[in-house]
């Protein structure tokens, strides 16, 4: 038996309800396996804000910093567009990473068993792709400073800057995720352009020296975003920088189906904190239309890499499979057999009924 606590941040916009299916999947693994998990709310980005706090509220990080495992909903909202950097609820991710330190992002996108002909690319083309994007996540052009506007307004900037240590610490990750998978690395960069881009490429090829049983590669962004879209089964792990990462893993969401479906983990620091790939998605917020996949894959890579509970990570895969496999479909993904979709709550309670079932 294991006993845990567990940080809840729903968030904004459809995060309460991915946090809810999150939350139900915790609660079935306590029954099915007998574990105590203590789980702990707390307000994060616009609701936050909302309620007169900062967008991480010191009670929130102290929470998250005692925890063992933290789920993140989702933050945003365009009422804080045009707000100063610190009073967007997006401050409160890139606080909450970087006080972490949780540096490596795992973000992995797979063509469901079913699913093969849900996205936006031909069924024979995405057949078997199974890619992992390890995204930089406490460096790059989202931290570096000096950052801002000028006094007249007239101009802006931002500093992308990475040091070897930062660049040497995610590639071992990389390379260490390939060895359990299928042992290639593709390192993502613009080095025909950047600085840092040069810099990441040697770093790269010297930690690659280590691991001479993984095959690398290196491929410039622009040519790696074509590629993903036209042959993505030639990835397997995808090494980035964090802006580069960001866009390329919602893009892979497009190729297996939907961006719903792409959970995250973001490990490395003091805890683990794991969060669907999706924004708020204020478009469909508060119709029970989300796709709670992503969160609960998130919970499943939460279980695995903060618990060390791999055969009830599993466990949570399989029934999200057999969801899928048995015809069950949110909105955003293609219909199997012109079936009606599911709301996100149903989806949530099939996927709990596999997961039972199969005990
Ligand atoms: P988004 O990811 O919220 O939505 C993009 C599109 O995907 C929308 O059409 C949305 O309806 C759809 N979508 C997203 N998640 C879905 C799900 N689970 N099920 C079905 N459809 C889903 O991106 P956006 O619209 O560019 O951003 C909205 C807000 O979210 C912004 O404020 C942004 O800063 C924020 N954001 C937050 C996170 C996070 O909290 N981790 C991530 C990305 C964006
Ligand atoms: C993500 C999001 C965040 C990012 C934003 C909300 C800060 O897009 O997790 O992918 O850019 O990292
Ligand atoms: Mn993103």
């Amino acid at each position: 038996m294991k006993v845990a606590t567990i940080a809840l941040l729903p968030g904004d916009g459809i995060g309460p309800e991915v946090t809810a299916a999150a939350s139900s999947v915790l609660k079935a693994v306590e029954d099915r396996f007998g574990h105590a998990f203590d789980l702990r709310t707390y307000a994060v980005g616009g609701a936050a804000l909302d309620a007169g706090y900062p967008p991480l509220p010191t009670e929130t990080l102290e929470g998250c910093l005692g925890a063992d495992g933290i789920f993140l909903g989702a933050v945003g909202h365009p009422k804080f567009d045009g707000k100063a950097p610190e009073e967007r609820p997006e401050a409160a991710i890139l606080k909450l990473r970087r006080e972490l330190e949780a540096f490596a992002n795992l973000r992995p996108a797979r063509v469901w068993p079913g699913l093969e002909n849900g996205g936006s690319l031909k069924p024979e083309v995405v057949k078997g792709v199974d890619i992992l994007v390890v995204r930089e996540l406490t460096g790059g052009l989202y931290y570096g400073q000096p950052r801002g506007v000028a006094e007249d307004g007239q101009s802006a900037f931002n500093t992308m800057r990475y040091s070897v240590e930062e660049i040497e610490r995610i590639a071992t990750v990389a390379f260490e995720s390939a060895r359990l998978r299928g042992k290639r690395v593709t390192s993502v960069d613009k080095a025909n352009v950047l600085e840092t881009s040069r810099l990441w490429r040697k770093v790269v090829t010297d930690a690659g020296k280590r691991y001479p049983d993984i095959e690398l590669s290196h491929e410039y962004v622009d040519a790696c975003a074509l590629l993903i879209a036209s042959k993505p089964d030639r990835y397997d792990v995808i090494l980035t920088e964090n802006l580069f990462g960001d866009i390329l893993s919602d893009e892979s969401g497009a190729i297996v189906g939907s961006l719903g479906l792409l959970p995250s983990a973001s490990v490395g620091g003091k805890v683990g904190l794991f969060e669907p790939v999706h924004g708020s998605a204020p478009d469909i917020a508060n119709e029970n239309k989300a796709n709670p996949i992503g969160a609960i894959g998130s919970v499943a890579m939460l279980l695995r890499h903060s618990l060390k509970l791999d055969v009830e990570a599993t466990a949570v895969e399989q029934a999200i499979g057999d969801t899928l496999a048995a015809g069950y479909r949110t909105v955003d993904l293609v219909p199997m057999d012109n079936k009606p979709p599911v709301g996100s709550k149903a989806m949530t309670t099939a996927i709990i009924e596999q997961f039972h079932a199969a005990a």
